[in-house]
């Protein structure tokens, strides 16, 4: 039986997480959306054509170790505003959210566009401030040269061009359960998801 869990929420607020834990709990397969843009993103700076780079992803393209870097993560954003990208990734992300056996997917436009009838939608948010904390531990931890500075601007870069552009802006759906985990631990925040995923079954 299809089961799909939509997670939406801007960079770093602990959509991934949540997705990964969700997922083991309930046993579902779980599809960082985010990972497909960053491909994308990687691939037109190594000079590809954008819309090209997204039509002819592969999977290995998704298991590149530099996908995390602050220009990837430009370069993720800047791709997603072109429409013709985000039509080149649309069915595999449809067709991963309706798989027997139950999905999760984090992302944007997750219960807005790829995912509208999915049965929980989850909108994930957290304090600027402590997202950007977050973000430079975790990228620190995995030996990335950056500053908190530099970590914090490139999120506000992101979320401002996410929100603002025209085609599928980051937005919650209007029936997403919202989940603000400035003040959570990652084991409350993910405690929270999976009582709410249970009320839904
Ligand atoms: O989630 P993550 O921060 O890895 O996503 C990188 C970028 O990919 C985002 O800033 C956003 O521009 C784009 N993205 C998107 N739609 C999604 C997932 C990611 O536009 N569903």
């Amino acid at each position: 039986m299809a089961f799909t869990i939509a997670i939406d929420g801007p960079a770093a607020a602990g959509k991934g997480t949540i997705g990964r834990a969700l997922a083991a709990h309930f046993g579902f397969a779980h599809l960082d959306t985010g990972l497909l843009y960053r491909a994308t993103g990687r691939r037109m700076l190594t000079g590809l054509d954008p819309v090209e780079a997204a039509q002819s992803l592969r999977a290995e393209d998704l298991d590149a170790d530099d996908l995390r870097t602050p220009d990837v993560s430009q370069a993720a954003s800047r791709v997603a505003a072109i429409p013709e990208v985000r039509q080149a990734l649309l069915d595999f992300q449809r067709a991963f959210a309706r798989r027997a056996g139950g999905a999760v997917l984090d992302g944007r436009d997750i219960g807005t566009v790829i995912c509208p009838e999915a049965e929980v939608k989850l909108y994930v948010t957290a304090a600027d401030a402590e997202r950007a904390r977050r973000r430079h531990v975790e990228l620190t931890g995995k030996g990335h040269d950056v500053t908190l500075e530099e970590v914090a601007q490139d999120l506000r870069d992101r979320d401002a061009r996410d929100s603002a552009r025209a085609t599928a802006p980051l937005k919650p759906a209007e029936d997403a359960v919202l989940l603000d985990t400035s003040e959570m631990t990652i084991e409350e925040a993910t405690a929270r998801a999976i009582a709410i995923v249970t009320a839904a079954q």
